[in-house]
């Protein structure tokens, strides 16, 4: 075997690749498609926001790469997927990243059915829908990589509102029950877990903004002297879509420093030395 066949094509890591990212908008979704069109894909962007959708698909292969959709609802992913197979003849890497959030209430007592299942509906429906539609063209395909944005409330309590937690375990679950059923046909299932991002979806939630939100969030991270930014969550994505992750599957990736493994009595420990 020569030696440079061990070593991947990292100058573009996505050559050939077609990807649809949805919630690609702003935040987490938006430096994805940048990122993934810098490494060679061609990107498709769905949201709801279509200003900030046209806005962000200027910088992408095409100028019509955004697709105005709501995850929650079938028939717009379904014809979403179709709409990028339709335009570059397959679909290689779904990334279903939309996400909303409620507003915290002190007490399950006052938490709203209605702010509840809205929730439900774009972080888990919309989960189910994107893996579904993605399933059905890339299994006769025999090849794809579907990956979802959880969160750190994917794995622990009190982190986020019981409607957001409840969504993000639901991820996690959708992500290995299907990574089962498609391994089969070639195609892996994949999900990202970040610790805070100061993103729109965090900053209408929480205070202080910006950089003085990511300082304070430095006070509770494990690690320290090093802020999670949108781009180190795309680089998550970039490398669950692309072939250096070949054999990854069913996998929650925790992009979150070592924040989920901390028992707070063993660190003390460290904390006094
Ligand atoms: N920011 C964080 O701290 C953080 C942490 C963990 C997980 N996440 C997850 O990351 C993902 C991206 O969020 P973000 O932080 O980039 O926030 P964001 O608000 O910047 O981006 C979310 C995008 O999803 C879109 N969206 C919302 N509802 C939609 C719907 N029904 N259909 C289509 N698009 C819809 C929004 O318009 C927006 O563009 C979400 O799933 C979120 O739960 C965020």
């Amino acid at each position: 075997m020569g030696s440079t066949s061990l070593l991947p094509n990292v100058a573009r890591r996505l050559e050939g690749k077609v990807a649809l990212i949805t919630g690609g908008a702003s935040g987490i979704g938006e430096f994805t498609a940048k990122l993934f069109h810098r490494h060679g894909a061609k990107v498709v962007i769905a949201d709801v926001q279509d200003d900030l959708g046209q806005l962000v698909s200027k910088d992408l292969a095409s100028p019509d790469s955004f697709i105005h959709c709501d995850v929650s609802d079938e028939e717009n992913v379904r014809s979403a997927v179709d709409n990028v197979v339709t335009k570059y003849g397959k679909l290689d890497i779904m990334f279903n990243n939309a996400g909303i959030s409620d507003p915290f209430k002190q007490s399950i007592i006052n938490n709203e059915k209605a702010d509840f299942e809205r929730v439900l509906s774009v972080n888990v429906t919309g989960v189910f829908l994107g893996i579904k539609h993605a399933a059905r063209v890339m299994i006769p395909a025999r090849r794809g990589s579907i990956i979802s944005t959880a969160s750190v409330a994917s794995v622990i309590g009190a982190i986020g509102t019981h409607a957001y937690t409840c969504s993000k375990h639901a991820v996690v679950g959708l992500t290995k029950n299907t990574a089962v059923e498609v391994g089969r046909f070639g195609v892996r299932v994949n999900c990202v877990s970040p610790y805070l991002v100061a993103t729109a979806l965090a900053e209408r939630n929480l205070e202080p903004k910006g950089e003085e939100l990511e300082k304070a969030m430095e006070v509770t991270a494990n690690l320290k002297g090093v802020y999670l930014k949108a781009e180190d969550i795309a680089n998550a994505a970039l490398y669950l879509g692309s072939d250096e992750s070949k054999y990854v599957s069913g996998h929650n990736l925790l992009v979150d420093g070592g924040y989920t493994i901390v028992n707070p009595m063993f660190a003390m420990q460290f904390s006094a030395s």
